[in-house]
């Protein structure tokens, strides 16, 4: 069973409440899981080990901005670009295809997690607010990404 880190981009909510709900689905499937509401850059790094699980719920603000909980982790994740390789994850972005910028904040996220070296278990979810259920959606998402842990 794995112990699992949700990191939390939200400004208004939305993707707390997301985050909150795949964490009661994963500790049903027999993980723990650790919320991180306003992730901590320096915490979740020093804390990293082999076993580390990263479970990324990342809206995108402003102009595909990170939304603001995660703002400043993402600043230092770019700043630093610490080593990755003990880390495994799986993002999950929230948007709306409203916008030019739609899902950017998690697709920078994907992609910075896998050019530090830290191993994708399964491919991004897009999760748009605007056309689709993100309940049903990323839960179903979840029960693939459960498989691959
Ligand atoms: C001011 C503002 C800017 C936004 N910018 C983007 C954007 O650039 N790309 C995108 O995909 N969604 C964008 N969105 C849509 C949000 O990602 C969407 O509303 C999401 O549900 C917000 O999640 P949250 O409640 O967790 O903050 C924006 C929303 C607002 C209100």
């Amino acid at each position: 069973m794995a112990a699992i880190d949700i990191l939390v981009a939200t400004t208004s909510g939305n993707t707390e409440y997301l985050a909150d709900q795949l964490a009661n689905q994963l500790q049903q499937a027999g993980h723990s899981t650790n919320m991180h509401y306003e992730p901590d850059y320096s915490n979740l790094i020093e804390a990293l080990n082999p076993n580390s699980v990263w479970l990324c719920c990342v809206a995108s603000h402003g102009a595909g901005d990170y939304a603001d909980s995660m703002l400043d982790f993402a600043e230092e994740l770019h700043q630093h670009k610490p080593s990755l390789t003990r880390l495994k994850y799986g993002v999950i972005a929230v948007g709306d295809s409203c916008y030019d910028t739609y899902c950017a904040a998690g697709r920078d996220c994907d992609a910075m997690l896998a050019i530090l070296g830290a191993k994708r278990l399964i491919t991004h979810l897009e999760i748009d607010m605007s056309q689709d259920d993100p309940d049903e959606k990323s839960s179903t998402w979840l029960e693939t990404f459960i498989k691959s842990l």
